[in-house]
């Protein structure tokens, strides 16, 4: 059942091009508009939202954090990203007029649960974006937005994550669409790409034979860190994740606008420091940004294992490793980006004698609080 594969990670990792297709089937069509036909709160009363919640654990949160840029961008619509488990102990501000979405892969998270039972209570409407059919989430969500990454066993997400950012972006762009914002013209060019999306995981999967070498090399290191900016910013948190869930090793993501108030202290010889690049068009000042830290943080010795764009070339002289990925919008680079995090992990994991589809400590669905 594993399909020939060692672990289920890896083949969830190699189901990821079919997920992502799977998650957009019948939501877009050729014009570039949007039907999401399970999302059963009206076009009316979308419009009148003034405010999306986003609430999720884990890497379900690391999704949210990046829907946040993704809908605030599209729709105008301010959009808060918060741990459920810390969600309904400040007394959060809800009402009618709030938008909460729930993300869940299992969809039986007991803090997701929870904060979305509180959301309700205060009158607010509760999309759940989940991965499985009939479970208590979207059972008790006014709407649900399924993915469909198909049964993830592995109890490190993966496949589920990238068709969480798919169905966070269908929602963005969906919000953008039946309040018809000024973006218009860019929401059909995003849908087109992220229609194409698919292919470009597929062509990173093809390339990670470097990165598995790479990481069988830092088998023995203690730390590693993770930086990124706007979008590459929640990648850096997910890739740090993966790697302190499987390898077992203290990782931790940065914003790298963030490194001269206090983490670059950690920098010193041979440190591997993982960097995702902004795109150099688009939002070229982050870019440039990037690039200067990446020196920073070389001068002092550090390791750069730099994941970016193909034709990005200012980043090439300061990467001791480098890691391409597809060109894509800005805010669908994380779909790209994830994927050699992933199989960094999953192959360090390894690397170290760990069990790779089971981690020590950690079950698939927490239904505990
Ligand atoms: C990490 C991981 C967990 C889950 C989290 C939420 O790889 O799998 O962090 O993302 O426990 O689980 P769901 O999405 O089922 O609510």
């Amino acid at each position: 059942e594993k399909g020939g594969y060692d672990y289920f990670m890896l083949k969830e990792i190699a189901e990821q091009p079919k997920a992502v297709a799977d998650t957009l089937l019948g939501r877009v069509d050729a014009s570039g508009s949007l039907t999401l036909d399970e999302v059963r709160i009206s076009a009316s009363e979308l419009r009148e939202m003034d405010k999306v919640v986003i609430v999720a654990c884990g890497t379900a949160f690391h999704a949210g954090l990046i829907a946040k840029y993704a809908i605030e961008h599209w729709t105008r619509i301010p959009c808060e990203v918060e741990l459920a488990s810390e969600f309904r102990y400040r007394d959060p501000i809800l009402d009618p007029r709030t938008l909460v979405i729930a993300i869940s892969q299992s969809g039986e998270t007991m803090d997701t649960l929870m904060a979305l039972r509180h959301a309700r209570e205060q009158g607010s409407k509760v999309l759940a974006i989940c991965n499985t059919n009939g479970s208590t989430i979207p059972r008790e969500s006014d709407a649900v937005l399924y993915t469909h990454a198909g049964p993830e066993v592995a109890v490190a997400s993966t496949k589920a994550f990238l068709t969480q950012l798919v169905a966070c972006y269908l929602v963005a762009l969906y919000l953008g669409q039946v309040r018809g914002t000024q973006w218009g013209d860019e929401i059909q060019a995003v849908v087109r790409e992220l229609s194409r999306s698919s292919q470009d995981v597929e062509r990173v999967l093809d390339t990670m034979e470097p990165v598995r070498n790479l990481a069988r090399s830092l088998a023995d290191k203690p730390t590693v860190l993770f930086l990124g900016r706007h979008v590459g910013y929640p990648v850096a948190l997910e890739g740090a994740l993966k790697l302190k869930e499987l390898a077992y090793m203290h990782a931790e993501g940065f914003a790298a606008g963030e490194l001269k108030h206090g983490p670059i202290a950690l920098i010193e010889k041979d440190l591997p420091v993982v960097v995702i690049v902004p795109s150099p068009r688009g939002r070229s000042v982050l870019h440039d940004k990037i690039v200067s830290n990446i020196q920073e943080i070389r001068a002092r010795g550090a390791r750069t294992i730099v994941i970016a764009e193909e034709g990005d070339e200012a980043v090439a002289p300061y990467a001791d490793h480098l890691i391409r990925i597809p060109a894509t919008p800005t805010l669908l680079q994380p779909l790209v980006a994830t994927v050699p995090l992933q199989v960094f992990a999953c192959e360090l994991a390894t690397a170290r004698g760990n069990e790779v589809d089971q981690p020590r400590n950690l079950a698939k669905s927490v239904t505990v609080e």
